[in-house]
């Protein structure tokens, strides 16, 4: 049903059903095959509760990568989990910044906490004076779901105020590269942690984990302290800090940094697809994902369907609409066959539209 493609909590996985080529999640295949054995070494414990080895060793290995201290860093059920965890905050009024995810917006309406919706102007740049002066939680993505949109440190830095926390959400931030330099993660927060401000992090996407729920969260032990008040024991099970630890260590790190390159290379050649066929593309984009615009994009998305291929609508995004679609990086031959059907799909509606040439 077309009215489903503007529900709130409606995920890319809903597009991308059994059999099309899948545009739509942003998730790379994977497990790569050392985490995969890491893994299946473990089967053998299960019967065992998760052990304070276990977590001690991802914490320490976060600590280590980010060259933060163990007391900054909250190992969370998926990056997911940050976002629920922040209502322990007691915020009394929530600044989102969108065009962004939507979960923290649905998972923090249950706070009861006042929320404004910040809707920049495309190209969708930060702009503190839109924030309310008095939001003493705000949240950003960067790079931002699904606009692709990578925001400077200095422009998020400046968004912090005394009694207010920022929360970043680098869920994607593994796979930014400065267009340039080449240098990896340009826009982090996670290393420098300035005064108020958390960051969100996700494994689940660059190492094709999302099944198995497992991301963190660097923050002031004091934050940390807030957001665990009356948390479960053993939030996260053995296999989840198991992969953790091979994901955030230096052979995942090796492993996100190599695909990185391949993304970047890949998302040229599908940027100079979507050039030739002149589609609009929304900016340039930062992360494993770009946003385009289509007339009719519902209508775009049903007919790419038909052709085996999902792609996100993003209709029920704040800030966005029906003709905003999010494409996900794939590779060069996937891109290539994806655009050559959206070309022919447009060519076909001009040849039906009365009056079309
Ligand atoms: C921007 C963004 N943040 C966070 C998440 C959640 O990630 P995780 O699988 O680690 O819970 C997602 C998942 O779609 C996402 O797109």
């Amino acid at each position: 049903m077309a009215s489903d493609f503007f529900e709130p909590g409606r995920h890319g996985d809903a597009d991308a059903e059994n059999g099309v080529t899948d545009f739509a999640v942003n998730v790379q295949p994977g497990p790569p095959e050392f985490v995969r054995a890491a893994l299946a070494a473990r089967l053998g414990d299960l019967a065992a509760y998760p052990t304070p080895a276990d977590t001690e060793r991802a914490v320490s290995l976060i600590a280590d990568r980010h060259r933060r201290r163990p007391a900054e860093v909250l190992l969370l059920d998926g990056a997911a989990e940050g976002f629920e965890l922040l209502a322990r905050l007691a915020p009394a009024h929530i600044a989102l910044i969108e065009p962004s995810f939507t979960e923290p917006e649905r998972v923090l309406r249950a706070t009861g906490a006042r929320i404004s919706r910040v809707v920049g102007e495309w190209p969708w740049r930060l702009d503190t004076a839109q924030v309310p002066d008095d939001a003493d939680l705000v949240i950003l993505g960067n790079p931002t779901n699904p606009t692709s949109v990578l925001h400077t440190r200095e422009q998020i830095v400046a968004l912090c105020r005394p009694g207010r926390l920022v929360v970043v959400d680098e869920a994607f931030a593994d796979l930014t590269r400065d267009a340039g330099t080449g240098e990896r993660e340009p826009q982090s927060l996670a290393d420098a942690l300035p005064a108020g401000v958390v960051v969100i992090r996700s494994v689940t996407k660059t190492f094709g984990l999302a099944g198995l729920r497992v991301g963190y969260l660097l923050a002031a032990p004091e934050v940390i302290a807030r957001l665990v008040a009356g948390r479960r024991h053993w939030p996260l099970g053995t296999l989840a800090l198991t992969g953790l630890a091979e994901c955030v260590g230096p052979r995942g790190d090796r492993y996100a940094d190599r695909l990185a390159g391949r993304i970047a290379a890949d998302r040229d050649h599908l940027l100079a697809l979507l050039t030739a066929a002149g589609i609009e593309l929304c900016v340039e984009p930062a992360a494993p994902y770009v946003l385009i615009r289509v007339d009719d994009g519902l209508g775009m998305k049903a007919a790419l369907r038909e052709r085996g291929f999902g792609v996100r609508s993003c209709a029920n995004f704040t800030g966005l609409g029906p003709d905003h679609l999010r494409i996900a990086v794939r590779s060069a031959e996937d891109s290539s066959a994806l655009v050559a059907a959206m070309a022919q799909i447009a060519a076909d509606r001009l040849l039906t539209v009365p009056g079309g040439l």
